[in-house]
């Protein structure tokens, strides 16, 4: 599931931001994804890349291994610029944003297809283009291809879903992306409220008191 969001920031700003960060060579997961972190698990700009789940297709084995998305939430040196403005933005909108990344997919290179979480879990995150060509998408099996434009939207993703991300082109595409849970109301598919999966990372991140409100008004 994708949808776009009526939220925009500011593209010049993200792209003189990431020539500043090009500074350092990014983290590679892989020879095709990588990038810096702007909230990792431990405050490193180095840290956040790792896998958190894995899945093997046609197998029924999928298994968390890695922390739960709401750990990844200390700022890094790289969150001091716009991108530490745009994570302010999504707090303020009650997002609460965690592990933000940018993220650059390799020209020619294609992700293995996984997913980011089981799939009654609540795992939605929110991408915006910063570097993008006609031939990079995002794909999901029940979605098929989706490309982000780099206008400056926000668009949400659920990735407990079996997904990839595809750069055809010959141009790097870099994605500012992190976790979201939408609490606000801001999306038609994705408010926590509403939502039909488990949502026990977002328990864990604010508490058992607001954890209760929220089942209860879920219930209705
Ligand atoms: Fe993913």
């Amino acid at each position: 599931m994708h949808e776009k969001l009526n939220i925009k920031f500011n593209v010049p700003m993200m792209q003189a931001e990431l020539r500043t960060l090009h500074l350092w060579p990014p983290v590679m997961q892989n020879e095709a994804f990588g990038g810096y972190c702007m909230q990792s698990q431990d405050g490193d700009w180095r840290s956040g890349f790792e896998q958190a789940y894995s899945y093997r297709r046609g197998t029924d084995d999928g298994r968390e291994v890695g922390l739960a998305p709401h750990m990844y939430n200390k700022r890094t040196d790289l969150s001091s610029g716009y991108f530490g403005q745009m994570i302010a933005m999504l707090e303020s909108q009650g997002f609460h944003p965690r592990r933000s990344r940018v993220s650059v997919v390799m020209p020619g290179s294609e992700m293995k297809w996984h997913q980011d979480a089981p799939e009654d879990t609540y795992c939605v995150r929110l991408h915006v283009a910063i570097h993008t060509n006609d031939d990079a998408y995002y794909e999901t099996e029940s979605d098929g291809r989706v490309h982000i434009p780099a206008d400056g939207h926000a668009h949400l993703v659920d990735t407990s879903l079996m997904h990839r991300s595809v750069n055809g082109g010959t141009t790097p595409r870099w994605h500012f992306f992190c976790e979201v849970w939408d609490t606000q109301g801001h999306s038609q598919n994705f408010v926590v409220t509403q939502s039909r999966k488990s949502i026990k990372p977002y328990h864990d991140m604010i508490g058992h008191e607001i954890y209760e409100r929220v089942q209860r008004e879920k219930q209705g």
